[in-house]
């Protein structure tokens, strides 16, 4: 039964929606000019107009009567009017809540302006008051022009004095922890790179060239071997390995300095250059 309703409300919905869509396409295909409506005939007890075909297809009816009953027509006009006023009410609140949005936005300009231009110094908390379970702080102008409050005070829950605290010392915590870790890790750094130059003032290695840059891993090796020092504390075999672009970096940074270098030899062997004196 209640599947029977259902294809049947469907096939109402269907029929609805199909009856529309001629009568649309009627309205899009046939275009008229409308008289104005007729007095009510109160013999007949209708209102009439004609209209007459301003554009349309073929099919489309060259003069056509509308006529409706005067109950009818009275009705059309007075859901015509409510209309008009309804979108003109719309219209109305539209423009208000623009208006609305823009004082909106202008006061939090001005409140921003003055945060800018008004400094206070605050007092600490207030003991929680056991009556209201509120918590107050004082605010007193400490920096500010004209137009700044001299003083206000934010009343709060007490329980919330206690999460934000809560909140603002586990932050802390996180910041000191993260703080501490960096500093340990840099001591960590130090210590390693002083060990580093120990073991290398105290082993001295054999290097062989640079092998070309692996571009799978993008790194070059070179293998360095133990030429002097104590078996023990230095590493017989060290494979030192770095990125291709790191790699290419330092060579073009020793190239500098290589250029450089031959620069100033040149400069002392030009003779005279170092010597010379306008005034000689
Ligand atoms: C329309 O109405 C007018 C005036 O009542 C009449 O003269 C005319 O013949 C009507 N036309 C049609 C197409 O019914
Ligand atoms: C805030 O100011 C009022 C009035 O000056 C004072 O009674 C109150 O104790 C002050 N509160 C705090 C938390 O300083
Ligand atoms: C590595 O890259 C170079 C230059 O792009 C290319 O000539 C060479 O064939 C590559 N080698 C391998 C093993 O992919
Ligand atoms: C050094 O690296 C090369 C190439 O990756 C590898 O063949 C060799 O076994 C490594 N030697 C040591 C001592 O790690």
């Amino acid at each position: 039964m209640k599947n029977v309703f259902v294809i049947f409300v469907v096939v109402l919905v269907a029929t609805a929606a199909a009856k529309k869509g001629w009568k649309l396409r009627q309205r899009q295909q046939c275009k008229y000019d409308k008289s104005a409506w007729s007095d009510c005939d109160t013999k007949t007890n209708t209102v009439s107009r004609v209209l007459t075909l301003k554009s349309g297809k073929e099919g489309c009816q060259q003069t056509q009567n509308q006529t409706i009953t005067c109950d009818r027509f009275e009705r059309l006009q007075a859901w015509k009017i409510k209309k008009a006023e309804s979108r003109r009410e719309l219209q109305e609140k539209k423009h208000q809540r623009k208006e609305r949005q823009q004082e909106m936005k202008e006061n939090k300009q001005l409140v921003k302006e003055q945060l800018e231009r008004c400094r206070y110094e605050h007092s600490d908390w207030s003991e929680c008051d056991q009556a209201t379970k509120t918590v107050t702080r004082n605010f007193t102008l400490s920096e500010g022009e004209q137009g700044c409050e001299q003083s206000h005070t934010i009343t709060i829950a007490c329980d919330k004095l206690n999460r934000i605290q809560a909140w603002k010392a586990k932050k802390r915590d996180r910041k000191q922890n993260r703080i501490d870790e960096k500093l340990q890790m840099k001591q960590d750094r130090k210590e390693k790179r002083k060990l580093e130059k120990e073991q290398r003032l105290k082993c001295k290695y054999d290097k062989e060239d640079w092998s070309e840059c692996d571009n799978t891993t993008n790194t070059v090796t070179r293998v360095m071997t133990l030429r002097d020092g104590e078996e023990e504390e230095c590493e017989p075999i060290i494979n030192v390995t770095i990125s291709c672009s790191k790699f290419e970096r330092i060579q073009q940074w020793k190239a500098r300095k290589m250029e450089r270098k031959n620069e100033k030899k040149e400069n002392k062997w030009i003779p005279g250059l170092q010597n010379a004196h306008p005034n000689d």
